[in-house]
């Protein structure tokens, strides 16, 4: 972990000023479970510690800044395309591509932070997670996803004219091709009829024998009930139990977790507990004062290993990091290049991108009539500015602009902003 962010550290701010300071490849394990766009504001019960605090989750245009989607046009073509489509199902209301939108620009900078060997896991429902398992896909690559794991619980009401909802989802992805999976860590155990099954010979134990078998993508977890010990009253808290099993499966002691949208920092608290290292973000000052409380109170840090006299070692910051690794002032600068395609002789695509190569390889498919070729490109700090005097200086449509390609790189050579 960059030396600027201490371990056992909750910022306070937006989580995308957060992640922007985090460098590259440090971090083992990302949970997420933010807001599921259910279109209310969720708000803490009178009476309890967390009274006070709420967050929305509703999204809208509002929420939005036009220099994110531009920066997912530029980076993230793929991303941008499923954006539109979702904007274009929707028509005039565009609740779940502002959703979408927001937690794009965030998700790619998860998946940026991540070490080469690490693990992501998106928690949802059914809301939206069909949506979000297709901007994971576009984000992390589809063959980079290896779970949708159920987390099914008995809480919740009884709808008169549907099936009651008992579950949520959690898609899991890995960065890489190498990743953490400690099956051994959190077996699950057999029930006493697939056991006496076993010993009678009417089944055969597959995998790890006995008592114990592999683990599967349904959790049976208890949610947290009005009377749970851990219960802090924050509104969609999640239980300790959930939290530990997916750290215990995807990262090691020592290991660093982070949870952007930590509420009231039940990933914080699993973590200490299983000795890994931790950050928490969250934007809410009462989650941030709850955290406090919680951290410094709860009975599952004095069970862990951090002692009373160790609690001045949690650190709070309303502060962003500032990066400390080469790509750090990588942000300010974007390269205007020119590509060709081979059907459309005597026009060219010029646009803005941070890596030429993979905007390049988004527009190739196994058809070779798509076969584009990048013909050149240039690194300037001036790039928006750039893009748009070439497409003014000659006739363009969209992307396209039509010229001699020598003329367009004389133009893109010779321009002062
Ligand atoms: C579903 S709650 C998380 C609950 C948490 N897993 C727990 O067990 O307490 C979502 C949290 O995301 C926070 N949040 C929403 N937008 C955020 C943002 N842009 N940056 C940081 N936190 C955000 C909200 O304040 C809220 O606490």
């Amino acid at each position: 972990m960059q030396e600027t962010i201490k371990n056992r550290t909750i910022f306070c701010k937006d989580n995308l000023d957060i992640l922007e300071g985090i460098n590259t490849e440090t971090i083992d394990l990302v949970y997420l479970d933010p807001p599921f766009n259910k279109k209310k504001v969720f708000t803490a019960p009178i009476g309890t510690s967390a009274e006070g605090a709420s967050f929305k989750d509703i999204f809208t245009e509002a929420d939005l800044k036009e220099e994110w989607v531009q920066e997912i046009r530029e980076d993230w073509p793929n991303v941008y395309e499923l954006l539109n489509a979702v904007k274009n199902i929707e028509g005039r209301s565009s609740y779940n591509f502002c959703y979408l939108a927001y937690m794009a620009i965030r998700l790619i900078q998860c998946r940026r932070i991540l070490k080469n060997t690490g693990s992501f896991y998106y928690h949802c429902d059914p809301t939206m997670s069909h949506y979000i398992k297709l901007l994971l896909d576009c984000i992390f690559g589809e063959k980079k996803f290896k779970n949708e794991i159920v987390w099914h619980y008995e809480t919740g009401g009884i709808p008169i004219k549907d099936f009651s909802r008992k579950h949520d989802y959690i898609l899991r992805y890995s960065k890489g091709k190498e990743y953490i999976f400690n099956s051994k860590d959190i077996l699950e155990e057999r029930s006493e009829e697939v056991l006496r099954r076993i010993a009678t010979g009417n089944e055969t134990a597959t995998r790890s024998k006995g008592q114990y078998r592999h683990p599967s993508d349904v959790f049976k977890i208890p949610a947290i009930n009005a009377m749970a010990r851990e219960r802090v009253g924050y509104p969609t808290q999640k239980p300790l139990a959930l939290l530990e099993r997916i750290i215990k499966a995807s990262s090691n002691e020592g290991d660093v977790v982070l949870d952007p949208f930590c509420g009231c920092a039940t990933t914080c608290v699993a973590a200490e507990r299983l000795s890994r290292r931790w950050i928490g973000i969250d934007i809410s000052v009462k989650a941030y004062e709850l955290v406090q409380e919680r951290i410094s109170n709860m009975y599952e840090i004095r069970q862990g290993k951090l002692e009373e006299g160790e609690l001045s070692k949690i650190y709070f910051s309303t502060t962003a990091p500032t990066r400390t690794d080469d790509g750090a002032n990588a942000k300010d600068q974007k390269y205007v290049y020119i590509i060709s395609h081979p059907q459309y002789e005597g026009e060219y695509k010029v646009g803005i991108a941070s890596d030429v190569k993979s905007r390049l390889s988004s527009y190739q498919t196994s058809d070779p009539n798509r076969d584009y070729k990048l013909e050149y490109k240039q690194l300037t700090e001036h790039y928006r500015a750039l893009e748009r005097h070439i497409h003014n200086q000659f006739d363009s449509r969209q992307e396209w602009v039509r010229a001699e390609m020598q003329e367009i790189i004389n133009a893109m050579k010779s321009y002062r902003p």
